[in-house]
């Protein structure tokens, strides 16, 4: 597929997207939105793909939806269109990991972003906010909602309320990203995660990954039980009795996805 607004290159497995509009410093607009939906889910049908990475530039992640482009739009338009609840529903049905790497500014539609991903691993020069209060609106792709059960009540309502940018340190403590690194080593750090969830079984991805979106989901007991239905579950697979066996022999295991 020829895209515009995004790079990708699958490689040993992984799949890397870039945001690639720096004059807007990633600005999510249709057109980016579209090609990303697009591009996610070639990943998810490609079989040479087995994990995806999203990520910006060194300064922007995504500085959220692109303001030009939604200015005059009316509450007709935007409730018509519903274009990122569309993008949005979208990212949720890609079966197979997701990780951010954030640099920079990841704010508004571009945190939210970061958040619909699986996680989120972030340059210590990241910076995350949903600064939509700002310019007369609140958050519209899960910034009210995801951003809650991230970081809890408070700080959820400090950053939606005040619109102010949470540095990388805090997002970590938080519980908003899963681990910083030095802005340097960003790419590697989050290609070497990748790549090590591409090594693994597939089907026990996409089951593993399924389970803790379960969680969000449900009530706990009924996320148990269905932890517990796909964790039996998995002792139909081979890949159970290779990755078992090849503990017991002290060896690597070769998964065959199957
Ligand atoms: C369109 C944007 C943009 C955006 C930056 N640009 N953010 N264009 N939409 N969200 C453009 C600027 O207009 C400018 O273009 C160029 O990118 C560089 O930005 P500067 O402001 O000059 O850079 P800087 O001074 O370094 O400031 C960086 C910044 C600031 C702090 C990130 O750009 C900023 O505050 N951006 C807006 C952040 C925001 O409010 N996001 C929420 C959007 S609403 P020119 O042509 O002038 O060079 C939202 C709703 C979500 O996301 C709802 C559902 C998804």
């Amino acid at each position: 597929m020829a895209f515009e607004t995004i790079t990708v290159e699958t490689d040993d497995h992984v799949c890397l997207i870039r945001l690639n509009r720096p004059d807007a410093l990633n600005a999510l607009n249709t057109q980016l939105l579209g090609e990303l939906c697009d591009a996610l889910e070639e990943a998810d049908r490609n079989d040479k793909a087995r994990c995806i990475v999203i990520t910006g530039s060194e300064k922007a992640f995504a500085a959220g939806a692109d303001i030009k482009e939604m200015s005059e739009k009316s509450f007709v338009d935007v409730f018509n269109e519903n274009l990122f609840a569309n993008a949005s529903d979208r990212i949720m049905r890609i079966r197979k990991p997701i990780i951010a790497a954030v640099s920079g500014y990841a704010l508004g539609g571009g945190c939210e972003l970061a958040m619909a991903c699986d996680f989120i691993i972030a340059a210590d020069t990241a910076k995350f906010g949903q600064p939509e209060i700002n310019l007369g609106v609140i958050a519209g792709m899960g910034g009210t909602q995801r951003l809650t059960r991230f970081v809890g009540k408070s700080k959820s309502m400090d950053m939606n309320l005040t619109g102010r940018f949470m540095p990388a340190e805090e997002a970590e403590r938080a519980g908003l990203v899963s681990r910083v690194v030095p802005a340097k080593k960003l790419m590697e750090e989050a290609m070497a995660a990748a790549q090590k969830i591409a090594e693994k079984s597939l089907p026990t991805i996409l089951a593993a990954k399924e389970a803790v979106n379960r969680s969000y989901e449900t009530t706990l007991s009924e996320g148990i039980l269905f932890e517990r239905r796909v964790f039996h579950s998995m002792f139909a697979t081979e890949d159970q009795k290779e990755g078992m066996a090849a503990f017991l022999e002290k060896r690597q295991p070769q998964f065959r996805d199957k």
